[in-house]
């Protein structure tokens, strides 16, 4: 059996997964289940990057060691995977013991197989720590390219990588193998990149701890992106015995390293090279694909435009919709693979409607039904159809075209256009045909028996094939109408099926189908993207409401995500989650929040709780006590007398123990969200309100 090594980035834990870091797992998953499907032995390997300066900032600001703000985290991201149903086989984390190892092992082998390829060098240039890069090599304050945030000035000792001696070999690499990097537009921006001239890069750091000690001079650790790239080696056992595991030595090189746009220039130019310098075997394929965005806006935290994909599930699900199902399907459906995208719940519930519903889920219960009523449940015998309609009757009826289309699709990673060709098996061979031959109009009259059994077999093996061609992508949903047309005693199990040797006509006649059940309801657009709305903004709450305790370890400056809003300081767009049309507020929506000018009047630490201050507002008409989590960035006497926004209808909620009737407002600053109190230039009073 061939095997097939395919892998997800490893992903920062420094803030949650979204939909768009979801995006890339989800992708893989379906490759992986396609890939199992036609005969490979498939490895799928995913993970975090939990070393690198950015994560020792956030665990510092959350106030916990890295080690064991990763950890937590790593706990959190499985999770979410369990949740969507990601079906990965390996899980790597830079933090794992053996990755030492790993690192360790493949810089000696540099050292060995190409002596000089890295020296010790000053390097003096400027770094963006949250995206791990440097930006320039003078000392004049640039901004970083991807982020935009401004880089800082570094100048240190290091061990340099010679990646300048690999302009020619990369050339070359590119040349030969041009599904090196896929798509090819994004190969050619590579080639254009590289032969504009390679400079050797910094690969060890000296001012951080928190990573992979350098071998034989543990002051430098290791630079985090060659520390992360070499993690999907270590995932499938490269640290064990002096070579790799037999696993290793089976699964080495990667088929495909599936990654974002943004950080191909690491994969393709820099990952190649450090393993040329090795003398290692190179992944097969990077593959790049587009961006996520929201309302073509990039995701970020500081945006407060972040989609998460719990709430989405969450809130399809309580439908009775395979909210799973349909999220994956709308991803890949609505992103031509490789470009960028736009999310929106609306799109999501016009997708699922029109070809969830409407589409196949419809055909499926509408053929099983009348096979139900005309053909005693059983999948009919179309035998008599076949004499009557007589040689060459099944031109033009069968679909085998079409699937070994959707196959090509699939292997080209042309996943919208594979789920494209399965909405073609939909209509043409079920939907249009049952429309034209009306088995229903026929079914009093016994002369028509041969006609109805014929179309309904025929509808009943486009229902086969979609379950078995979808399945890669809406795997719950998918089994569901496996179980209805009861095949597996003799077909096998679902995800057992050849999907790249699919034949038409294997459902056979005279056994007993199943009861049909609606797979996918069909959704009311404006309730559902309401619902939507309303599961992502109680999640929002949920985290950051979260328990006590965790309140105290994660909010506001830790992973980054939102500082706390209910009863502590908010951040100005605090509902920003969707704004697809429907979503807009009313201005009656916007009255019901009630806000007020208070002066804080006195502010105190709350023992045991390092973010909290308790303090005291006069609103004017009565003092309120409100919990805020700005302890970090406050003084209790650098607050007293000023002047603060105050919503003022919050119910009231305990915090440690610590009764707050309020919620003072705040911008939230930076990646890390820090709290900037909401103010006024001129003398207001108190209790005036906010309009
Ligand atoms: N840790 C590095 C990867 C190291 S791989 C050896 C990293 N991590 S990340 O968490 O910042 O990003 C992981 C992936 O998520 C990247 O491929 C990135 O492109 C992807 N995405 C993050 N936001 C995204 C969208 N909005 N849309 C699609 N993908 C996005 O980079």
């Amino acid at each position: 059996m061939s095997k097939f090594y395919l892998t997800t980035p490893l992903y920062y834990p420094n803030a949650r997964l979204h939909v768009g870091s979801a995006y890339t797992t989800i992708v893989c998953d379906v490759v992986a289940r396609y890939k199992r499907m036609c005969g490979y032995d498939v490895a799928y390997l995913t993970g975090n990057d939990e070393h690198g300066e950015k994560l020792q900032r956030a665990a510092e600001a959350a106030g916990v060691e890295p080690a064991e703000f990763v950890a937590e985290k790593r706990r959190q991201f499985i999770e979410v995977w369990k949740k969507l149903g990601i079906d990965y086989t390996h899980f790597v984390y830079t933090d794992q013991p053996e990755h030492v190892t790993s690192v360790q092992r493949l810089i000696r082998l540099a050292q060995k197989n190409d002596p000089g390829v890295i020296y010790k060098g000053t390097y003096q240039g400027r770094y963006c720590v949250s995206d791990e890069r440097y930006v320039s090599d003078g000392t004049d304050p640039a901004n970083c390219d991807i982020c935009g945030r401004p880089a800082e000035l570094i100048n240190e000792q290091n061990y340099f990588f010679k990646l300048s001696a690999f302009q020619d070999r990369l050339l070359e690499l590119y040349e030969k193998h041009p599904e090196f990097v896929q798509p090819d537009f994004r190969r050619n921006e590579v080639v254009s990149f590289v032969k504009s001239g390679l400079r050797d890069i910094s690969i060890s750091r000296r001012r951080l701890k928190w990573g992979v000690p350098w071998p034989d001079d543990p002051e430098e650790v290791v630079y985090v992106w060659y520390d992360a790239l070499t993690g999907y080696m270590t995932g499938i056992g490269y640290a064990e015995g002096d070579e790799g595991s037999a696993e290793f030595q089976k699964l080495w090189p990667a088929d495909v390293h599936m990654i974002g746009k943004d950080i191909i220039r690491f994969h393709a130019i820099y990952w190649p090279a450090f393993l040329m310098a090795a003398g290692l075997p190179l992944p097969k394929t990077i593959f790049a694909h587009g961006w996520i965005y929201y309302e073509q806006d990039k995701m970020s935290k500081s945006k407060g435009n972040v989609v998460y994909p719990e709430p989405i599930v969450d809130a399809l699900d309580s439908f009775g919709a395979p909210g799973n199902d349909a999220l994956r399907y709308y991803l890949l459906r609505d992103t031509p693979f490789g470009q960028d995208a736009s999310f929106s719940y609306d799109g999501l519930v016009q997708r699922y409607n029109s070809e969830l519903a409407n589409g196949l889920g419809n055909l499926a219960s509408r053929t099983l039904t009348m096979i139900l009523k005309y053909c005693g449940g059983t999948v009919p015998d179309f035998s008599d159809f076949k004499k009557k309609q007589g040689a060459g009757w099944d031109e033009g009826l069968r679909w085998d075209n079409l699937a070994r289309e959707v196959t090509l699709r699939y292997d080209a990673f042309d996943l919208s256009s594979a789920l494209e060709k399965i909405g073609e098996v939909v209509s043409h061979f079920g939907d249009q045909f049952l429309t034209f031959h009306q088995p229903w109009k026929h079914a009093d009259d016994p002369g028509s028996k041969p006609l109805i059994d014929g179309v309904l077999y025929i509808a009943l093996e486009a229902v086969r094939a979609t379950a078995v061609l979808a399945y890669p992508v809406i795997p719950d949903a998918a089994q569901r109408i496996w179980n209805q047309l009861n095949c597996e005693s003799y077909l096998g199990k679902l995800e057992d099926q050849r999907i790249d040797q699919l034949k038409w006509g294997e459902l056979k006649p005279g056994t007993k189908v199943g009861r049909p059940e609606p797979v996918f309801p069909r959704l009311d657009k404006a309730e559902a993207v309401a619902r939507l709305n309303e599961f992502a903004e109680a999640d929002r709450m949920g985290h950051q409401a979260l328990t006590e305790k965790e309140k105290e370890t994660v909010e506001t400056p830790s992973g980054g995500e939102r500082p706390v809003t209910e009863n502590a300081p908010a951040q100005p767009a605090a509902a920003p989650v969707a704004s697809t049309a429907s979503d807009k507020i009313s201005i009656e929506d916007f009255a019901k929040v009630e806000m007020r000018v208070g002066e804080i009047i006195a502010a105190e630490p709350i023992p045991k709780a390092d973010k909290l201050l308790k303090l005291q507002v006069d609103i004017g008409t009565e003092v309120r006590q409100v919990c805020a989590g700005i302890a970090q960035y406050y003084q209790p006497e650098q607050l007293v007398g000023m002047k603060v926004v105050v919503v003022t209808n919050l119910q009231p909620r305990k915090l440690r123990g610590v009764e707050s009737n309020g919620m003072i407002v705040a911008a939230s600053v930076g990646d890390e969200g820090r709290p900037v109190l909401a103010t006024f230039k001129d003398e207001v009073p108190k209790g005036a309100k906010l309009r």
